[in-house]
């Protein structure tokens, strides 16, 4: 087998023990590709790891940037307690409508609420509304605005709030020299954050799903 031949095949051996969809999240990405949504939503072993994750961290409130269809905003939503919040920031309202349909199919609905706008907006009018802290902070929205969503969540964390960022790897296209695109740039950047603020204790997890991606966590000290 060529490289990205057993890094698939794994990943499916994993998703197959583990990280089975049900009918609320296949029905989920076909609505999002007959819709015409970006086929960029995290796989089932990432989905997984996000839902064992805010486990593991008892969240009961969550905040998401980067909704499109609400595919890892359901699994994160089933790991909350019955009486769990999750907020999800999104730019585009067709995304989010797409959402709301697949998170009332999935049962969660009544435990999500979308923000629809600049994320950076959101995280804005989230911290005027002077609620309790969230526990858990997952960042997948453009990947310029990364360290800009990194401050803004730390206003809305806790000590031993937990933050994780999707796509911190990019194939390994943050280990090249010269000039990087945005995206690559920002992602750079927030890696570099994380790495160094005292505020934090961070580790970026390679993640295959057909190609090689990253997973960021952080603690919040
Ligand atoms: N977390 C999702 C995938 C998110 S894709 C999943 O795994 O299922 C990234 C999403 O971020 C897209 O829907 C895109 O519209 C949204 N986005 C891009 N820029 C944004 C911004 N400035 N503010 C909020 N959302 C943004
Ligand atoms: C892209 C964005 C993502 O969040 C992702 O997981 C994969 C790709 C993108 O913008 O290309
Ligand atoms: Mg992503």
């Amino acid at each position: 087998m060529t490289e990205p031949d057993i890094f698939s095949a794994v990943d499916g051996y994993i998703s197959g023990l583990f990280a089975r969809e049900d009918a609320a999240l296949s029905c989920a990405l076909q609505e999002m590709s007959a819709a015409g949504l970006p086929e960029i939503s995290v796989s089932p072993v990432v989905g997984k790891f996000l839902y064992m994750l805010a486990k593991l961290a008892r969240a009961r409130r969550i905040l998401e940037i980067g909704t499109l269809g609400g595919y890892s905003t359901t699994w994160l939503a089933r790991a909350l307690p019955p009486e769990g919040h999750l907020v999800t920031l999104e730019l585009e309202a067709r995304h989010a409508e797409v959402a709301r349909a697949n998170l009332a199919r999935a049962g969660v609905a009544g435990r999500v609420e979308i923000l629809v706008g600049p994320a950076s907006a959101s995280l804005r009018a989230l911290a005027a509304r002077h609620e309790p802290p969230f526990d858990l902070v997952f960042i997948d929205a453009d990947k310029e605005g990364y360290v800009e969503y990194l401050d803004l969540s730390l206003r809305l964390a806790r000590s031993g709030s937990v933050i994780l960022a999707d796509n911190t790897l990019r194939h390994g296209r943050v280990l090249d020299e010269g000039p990087l695109d945005p995206s690559a740039r920002g992602i750079k950047a927030f890696n570099e954050r994380i790495a160094t603020d005292p505020r934090l204790d961070s580790l970026i997890l390679p993640i295959i799903r057909g190609d090689l991606d990253g997973l960021s966590i952080s603690i919040v000290l």
